[in-house]
Parts: structure tokens; C-alpha cells; sequence
């Protein structure tokens, strides 16, 4: 007997979101195109989705919704065939969803796979879409552990995987298992969720769908994951798909301790290191020492600088002496000689730093 061909299936992709938490790096550009590991962040996603056998995807844009489809075009580059449809005022998760799914061809029966577009993950995607088909589900929602699940969706489960609750940003989570935003979803029940009309799956749908009874199974499982929310988060992705801890097939370049894209100038006596990627044509001096960073094309750190787990913007200067840790330089920043920013400090674009403006050593 003839195995039955698995069916080629639709994704939609979520990009709408303004990123609020990643600025001043998405002020002109969208969270999911910001430069990862050489590359838009969105290739490794489509990259891994090609690689399970997604070959349609519907992207679903609203904030610069034009970037996406000058990046991406008709997917070709990817083997992908990609949809934009755009929210004239956004529509929350669940309102995306649905007003995509205007540009999917399967029928009401076929799983439909739904992907945040901030999330970097190593997880078998047919696996949880074979799960899904096999037991019949409503949806089913990729679940993954954390060590703080407060800032995530909580997702308790039986020991048949049906989800029992869903409960979104809880300060008292009863589970570690979180919402890990991934999801296939019965088309037919897309449908269901109202036009038009702004709606979050993660406050409305998945609780309304529990309580009504339906099918909605978490599939757990302990692959690499991580959300690139914050510059922090944003900042380990890079570094991870660098270092291997993640493969992505776009990744430009072999896994290393870093990556130099064409035209990067790395002085010999320059230490640089810990997954860093060292944009285009950008230049590290002599003595400069990168670790763990993120540097944007034709951006410069001057000699004898220091730059630990930080973003440098689009031709960016980091003067002689100065020293960042977990910082966010905006495009074309300065950061005069001696500055000392730690954690947490974000330049916006274009801001000169004047020469020891901040220092936090005692013997400033
Ligand atoms: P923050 O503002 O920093 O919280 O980031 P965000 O805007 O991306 O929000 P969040 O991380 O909660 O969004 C999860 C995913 O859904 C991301 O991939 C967003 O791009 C996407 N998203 C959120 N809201 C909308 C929306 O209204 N429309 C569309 N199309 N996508 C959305």
C-alpha cells in the first residue's frame, strides 16, 4: 500500500507588535528584522519552518508592515511562498490570526501553525503537529520551562497533556510550564475567533476554549528556547545562534566564538569573543575587547574600549576607554572616551555621550 503524503502545511507568522521593550532598536526597525547573527531574526525562524515543512507562510503585519515584504519579497530566497496581510490599527494576537487567515488556502479540518515572531526555538515542529492531527485537537500550544514564569503565559496541564487553564502574566503561577508561542491551531476554529475586532488569544481565546470545553493540548518538551523580548533576551539569541547552542541553517557564516560579516575590520590586537557578530565593515581597534555582543554595520569601537553582552547600533562609536556592559547603543550614538554605562542603560539614535559624561568606579 502507498503511504499518504504528509500535507503541505500553511503557517501564519505574528509581526505586528511594536517591540516597546527592544527600543530605541525598533524605533525604525521591527523586532523580528532586527540584525540576529548576521541576519534579519525572521530568517532562522523561516529557516527552521522550510526545515519542518512549512512551505506557505501569511505574515501578519502592522507596525511597518512595509519592511517585511521589502526583506522577505515572495520568499523564493527560502523556497518559501509568503502573504503579507496588514492590520490598519493592530488587532492583538487573536485578531491577527483571524484577519490572516483571509490568505490561507486549507480547509476547515487542516492544523494550522501559528508562530510568534519573537521566539527562537529548537523544537520539532511536526512532532507537535502530528500531535495535534493525531489526537484531534482544537489547538495545540507549544509549551516550554522556565525558572520565572510570572512574565509569561502559565499553562497548566493533565497527564493526558489537555491544557487546564490558561493564565496569562499570573504573580502566582502554579506550573512552570509557560505558553512558549507556538501554536497549531484546527483552521476552523480561526474562524470562530470574531473579524475585525481586536482580540488577544492569550486573555480571550485559549481561556474561552478551555472553559467551553474544547480540545487544547500542550505539547511539552525541553529544546532550546528563548523570547527576544528584551535587549538582554535579543542579545543571548545572536550569541547562542553564533555559538551553535541553536542551529539555524541561515546562519551566515560557521559557529565560532564569533562571527565578522564582509568588510569587518578586527584588529589582531583587538579580543573578540563569546558569539559576538561584528557588523559590516565595522572596525574594533587595537586593545578594544568585545564579548557576547551584538555590533551593527559600520559601527566603530575605538581602542581600548570595552563592550560585554551589549547591541551597538548602525555606525555607532564607542570611544577609547569607555566601557559597556548589557547596554543598547542606538544607531550613530556616540559614546565618548571614559563613559562607564552598566545594565540596563539604552542611548537613542544619534545621542553624543560627551567625554566622562557617566562612571560608576569609585575612582571617578
Ligand atoms: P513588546 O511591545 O515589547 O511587548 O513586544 P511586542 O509588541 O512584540 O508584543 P508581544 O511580545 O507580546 O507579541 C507577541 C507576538 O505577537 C510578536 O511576534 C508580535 O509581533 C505579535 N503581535 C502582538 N500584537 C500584535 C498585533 O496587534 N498584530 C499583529 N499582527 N501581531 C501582533
Amino acid at each position: 500500500m502507498m503511504e499518504t503524503p504528509l500535507p503541505e502545511l500553511e503557517a501564519i507568522l505574528l509581526v505586528g507588535g511594536q517591540g516597546t521593550r527592544l527600543r530605541p532598536l525598533t524605533l525604525g526597525t521591527p523586532k523580528p528584522l532586527l540584525p540576529t547573527a548576521g541576519v534579519p531574526f525572521l530568517a532562522h525562524q523561516l529557516a527552521r519552518a522550510r526545515a519542518s515543512g512549512v512551505r506557505r507562510i501569511v505574515f501578519a503585519t502592522s507596525y511597518r508592515a512595509e519592511m517585511f515584504c521589502e526583506a522577505f519579497g515572495d520568499g523564493s530566497a527560502f523556497g518559501l511562498s509568503l502573504e503579507y496581510m496588514t492590520e490598519e490599527t493592530p488587532l492583538g494576537t487573536g485578531g491577527a490570526i483571524r484577519n490572516a487567515a483571509e490568505a490561507l488556502s486549507s480547509g476547515p479540518d487542516a492544523p494550522v501553525l501559528v508562530l510568534n515572531g519573537d521566539i527562537l526555538s529548537g523544537h520539532d515542529i511536526r512532532e507537535q503537529v502530528d500531535m495535534h492531527v493525531a489526537r484531534e485537537a482544537a489547538v495545540t500550544l507549544h509549551l516550554t520551562e522556565v525558572e520565572d514564569p510570572s512574565r509569561f503565559g502559565c499553562v497548566p496541564t493533565d497527564d493526558d497533556g489537555r491544557v487546564t487553564a490558561f493564565l496569562e502574566k499570573t504573580p502566582n503561577p502554579v506550573t512552570n510550564r509557560i505558553n512558549a508561542g507556538c501554536y497549531v491551531f484546527t483552521r476552523s476554529v480561526i474562524d470562530s475567533i470574531p473579524a475585525d475586532e481586536v482580540v488577544s488569544v492569550e486573555r480571550e481565546t485559549f481561556p474561552s476554549l478551555i472553559e467551553g470545553g474544547a480540545l487544547v493540548l500542550g505539547y511539552a518538551d525541553a529544546s532550546y528556547w528563548l523570547d527576544v523580548g528584551t535587549p538582554a533576551a535579543f542579545v543571548q539569541g545572536s550569541r547562542d545562534l553564533v555559538l551553535g547552542r541553536l542551529v539555524s541553517p541561515a546562519l551566515p557564516g560557521p559557529t565560532g566564538d564569533f562571527l565578522a560579516l564582509p568588510g569587518a575590520m578586527i584588529s589582531p590586537e583587538a579580543k573578540v569573543g563569546g558569539g559576538s557578530v561584528i557588523g559590516a565593515r565595522a572596525a574594533v581597534e587595537s586593545g578594544a575587547q568585545v564579548s557576547g555582543s551584538v555590533l551593527g554595520d559600520d559601527c566603530v569601537i575605538q581602542s581600548g574600549a570595552v563592550v560585554v553582552d551589549s547591541v551597538v547600533g548602525i555606525g555607532a562609536r564607542v570611544d577609547s576607554g569607555a566601557v559597556l556592559r548589557e547596554v543598547v547603543v542606538g544607531d550613530r550614538a556616540v559614546v565618548g572616551p571614559g563613559n562607564e554605562l552598566l545594565a540596563g542603560s539604552r542611548i537613542w539614535p544619534g545621542i553624543v555621550l560627551p567625554e566622562c559624561a557617566i562612571r560608576f568606579s569609585s575612582d571617578a
